[in-house]
């Protein structure tokens, strides 16, 4: 399966992304994991990504789509393709579109989570992230079993240097403004798009939007 998982920062895509692999065999792409990594390299494009995320801006349509393609073109998963974060605008929607049609595997469905703003403020401030493994957790309503540090191996937990508040504000006006209308596009061209509530707890989430996959995968 090929899909594209929507929702506003914070609404649960990563933690439902570690579910879907398991379930349906996919490579799971985040633009946002390929991006922190760059920039963690302290490479010159890790630089540029740097001063878009600390600010909670989009990064520029043409740095985002020459890195998402070429991830996409090297991902040896079979073809099963879970991509996190990108399409972000209508224009990286399109390319995306265009690539995918040449190669003869187009999209499958549009997965979005819903989650209300006051919701994702408190999810994202208490978020904690294994710095090996890329497990997510928070302080709160997900906490690792020893403070700091990650379950399944032992690692440090750290947050995000653009998880403070006034920087997720900036994200979620980012979301409205530019990433809300990629879904009405999906929807104009006949794409499956299911929409899932993402105030759910995540085993909930992860059942209603496993069922839905499912049905699709099966028809
Ligand atoms: P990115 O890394 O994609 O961040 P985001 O979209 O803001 O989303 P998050 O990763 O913050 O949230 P999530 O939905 O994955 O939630 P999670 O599962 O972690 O992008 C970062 C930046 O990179 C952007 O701001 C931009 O600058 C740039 N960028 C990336 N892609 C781009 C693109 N295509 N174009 C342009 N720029 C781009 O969960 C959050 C917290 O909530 C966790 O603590 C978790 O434990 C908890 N939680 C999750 N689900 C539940 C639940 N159901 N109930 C209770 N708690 C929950
Ligand atoms: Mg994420
Ligand atoms: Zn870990």
């Amino acid at each position: 399966m090929r899909i594209v998982l929507m929702g506003p920062p914070g609404a649960g895509k990563g933690t439902q992304a570690k579910r879907l692999m398991d379930q349906f065999q996919m490579a799971h792409l985040s633009s946002g994991d390929i991006f922190r990594a760059e920039k963690a390299s302290g490479s010159e494009l890790g630089k540029k990504l740097a001063e878009y995320m600390n600010a909670g801006a989009l990064v520029p349509d043409e740095i985002v789509v020459s890195v998402m393609a070429k991830a996409i073109t090297e991902n040896r998963s079979g073809g099963g393709l879970l991509l996190d974060g990108f399409p972000r605008t209508v224009p990286q929607a399109q390319a995306l579109d265009e690539q995918l049609a040449a190669a003869g595997k187009p999209l499958d469905a549009v997965a979005v989570i819903t989650a209300n703003d006051e919701i994702i403020v408190t999810r994202i401030t208490g978020r904690w992230t294994c710095g090996q493994c890329g497990r997510i957790y928070h302080v709160t309503s997900l906490p690792s079993k020893t403070a700091g540090v990650c379950d399944d191996d032992g690692a440090a937990l750290t947050q995000r240097s653009d998880d403070k508040e006034e920087v997720v504000r900036s994200r979620l006006a980012a979301y409205y403004k530019q990433t809300e209308p990629v879904i009405a596009y999906y929807r104009q061209r006949q794409a499956n798009v299911i929409e899932v509530d993402g105030m759910q707890v995540p085993d909930a989430v992860a059942a209603q939007m496993g069922q839905a996959l499912e049905e699709l995968s099966g028809k």
